[in-house]
């Protein structure tokens, strides 16, 4: 098998011998009938190149619909620290080192701690969860990611009385991250959430999608992952984790204020951008990589409203968006 090799060893996929999605999934179903262990099948479930993550399959919150191909996950995102095109992660974020690796977790917390990339991983069980993906530019997509839910790691370091809000940093270096060079965004990439909204189940600190460690243009070697928010939310390559008792200004708030608000969560009826959120374009589907697919109705909360609906309770969702 033909492999590209970056700065770090990693390897990356070359596109013509990328598991097709149907192969996959075909196999994914063939190994779930065995009823194998977890390790192999997360062996099985591998779609590309890079190192297989181990995980228990965690149906209770995954979608049912049909994952987008590794293909486009993996080739179409964003991330502006490797440039501002859907093309452009996957070509220059070969340059990002994601070993040695940390995360240190502080602020209003009684055990601050620096963890190891190698220590996190070990940290909960690995699981997958198929989640759908809603971008704030209008696409979609149904991810099988790996991971835990943030609670667990929130939970370690014991959040102090003070903590109302959890802020995460991406790595700032311009030398391994080149969008860094251009003001586009205020560096470092920071985001953040209500801390209740940290510590709800959905909350994912993803390691991997795939079956396998996540790819560098994905976040690796480790991101945010709230289903029921615009994937902006969503850090990539996260450094730091800080509870804070003040809601935290993010990089997009500092940006354009009147489009990108803290909540930011997925609402068909709530448009602050100058175009409507009410409908979107499933990557992968149909003809051209989705481009004539008929666009799908965009779900209050992304659909996981049952799940979330709550935490919301007696907010104005149209003035806290
Ligand atoms: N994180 C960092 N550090 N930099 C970014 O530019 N883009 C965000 C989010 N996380 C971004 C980021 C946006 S706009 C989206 S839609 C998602 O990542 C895209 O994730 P994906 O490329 O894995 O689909």
């Amino acid at each position: 098998m033909t492999q590209r090799h970056d700065r770090a060893g990693f390897e990356h996929p070359v596109p013509s011998e990328i598991t097709p999605r149907k192969l996959h999934l075909g196999r994914r179903a063939f190994v779930l009938g065995l009823g194998l262990s977890a390790a192999a099948r997360a062996a099985e479930l591998r779609a590309g190149p890079l190192a297989p993550l181990p995980a228990q399959p965690d149906p209770g919150v995954s979608t049912t619909e049909t994952p987008t191909p590794y293909a486009d996950v993996t080739g179409y995102n964003n991330f502006y620290e490797f440039g501002t095109s859907k093309s452009d992660p996957a070509r220059n974020a070969g340059s990002l080192h994601t070993r040695p690796w940390s995360v240190l977790v502080d602020g209003e917390v009684r055990r601050p701690r620096r963890f190891a990339i190698e220590d996190l991983l070990k940290l909960a069980p690995m699981q997958e969860r198929i989640y759908r993906h809603r971008c704030v530019e209008g696409w979609s997509m149904v991810i099988p990611w790996l991971g835990y839910s943030l609670s667990a790691l929130l939970r370690a370091v014991e959040p102090t009385g003070n903590a109302k809000y959890v802020e995460y940093h991406t790595l700032l270096d311009p030398a391994q991250m080149p969008g860094q060079n251009d003001p586009v965004l205020a560096w470092p990439y920071v985001e953040g959430l209500r801390l209740d909204e940290a510590m709800h189940p959905l909350t994912l600190l993803a390691f991997g999608l795939y079956g396998e460690v996540l790819p560098n243009q994905n976040g690796a070697p480790l991101r945010m992952v709230i289903p029921w928010k615009y994937g902006f939310k969503g850090g990539k390559s996260i450094v730091r984790i800080r509870l804070v008792e003040r809601q935290p200004v993010t990089s997009w708030m500092r940006a354009v204020p009147n489009w990108y608000g803290f909540y930011s969560n997925v609402n068909p009826a709530v448009s602050p951008q100058n175009w409507s959120q009410a409908t979107e374009r499933r990557i992968g589907q149909g003809r051209f990589g989705g481009l004539f697919a008929p666009r799908l109705k965009t779900q209050l909360f992304n659909g996981y409203g049952e799940q979330v609906a709550a935490l919301y309770r007696g907010m104005d969702l149209t003035r806290d968006f």
